[in-house]
């Protein structure tokens, strides 16, 4: 069995696909979901997954792209694109408070709106929390029938408790594997490993021993060495859960 990597922006890499897919299988990855961020990657990522066998792709609006999307024209294409069988999630969507807090509210509606739509479709969530906990709770709290998933988790273990009572998924990425990432690592040892995927958010977040470089989707290789090292379990193991998560997840 291979790697899953749960959300890599293959789009955005200074590489072409054939030489980034190359690499991804010389490093053991099986498949790879490729998130978009706003209306003009809906066409990109939806072609990639098209044009190769394990990319699949994700639609949806990012929260700092909001002020820039025509709002129900965005949403019309995502449910009607969303009948191609390659898309298997809505995302990569949520709140950012990190980058602008002055438009919170829109990204609050639209956020809601397409948590509402992916219910509609029956589709999982990949969620986008930056800085923005107690919010992005309130909205998926009383999601029900889909899959929620913690793109980039960096909440503490109490939050993930939280997250774990409402059966969401938490993906870890390369910020796992850096010296000072105490807390993150702490809920990565202790959550349910059924609640586990594992990411690269390729082309940003480069896991060591990496760090500095573009990120790829082959490095998530090292993430999941990393949760074995820290759960003290084979990283046979690590693939093997994560990627029967991931399938069990987004239905591939
Ligand atoms: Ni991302």
């Amino acid at each position: 069995m291979g790697l899953t990597d749960t959300h890599s922006h293959i789009d955005m890499i200074n590489l072409n696909p054939e030489e980034i897919l190359k690499e991804a299988r010389e490093y053991g990855l099986e498949k790879i979901i490729v998130p978009s961020a706003d209306r003009s990657s809906f066409e990109k990522v939806i072609e990639l997954s098209n044009k190769f066998d394990e990319v699949y792709c994700a639609l949806g609006i990012h929260p700092t792209e909001v002020l820039k999307s025509d709002f129900d024209a965005d949403l019309e294409l995502i449910k009607k694109l969303s009948e191609n069988k390659k898309v298997v999630a809505i995302g990569e969507i949520g709140l950012d408070y990190y980058w602008d807090k002055s438009f919170v509210d829109e990204q609050k509606k639209f956020f809601a709106k397409q948590v509402e739509i992916a219910q509609e479709l029956n589709l999982p969530v990949l969620i986008h929390d930056r800085e923005a906990h107690f919010d992005c709770f309130e909205i998926l709290k009383d999601v029900q029938d889909i899959p929620v998933v913690m793109h980039c988790f960096s909440g503490s273990m109490e939050f993930a408790k939280q997250c774990m009572d409402k059966g969401f998924y938490i993906a870890f990425g390369g910020v796992l594997t850096f010296k000072n990432s105490k807390k993150m690592k702490e809920v990565a040892k202790n959550i349910p490993l059924e609640n586990v995927l594992i990411e690269t958010d390729a082309p940003y977040l480069t896991p060591e021993p990496y760090r500095g470089r573009e990120n790829h989707p082959a490095y998530v290789k090292f993430v999941a060495q990393c949760l074995a090292n820290l759960r003290k379990i084979p990283y046979e193991q690590i693939v093997e859960v994560t990627t029967e998560n991931a399938k069990r997840i987004f239905k591939f």
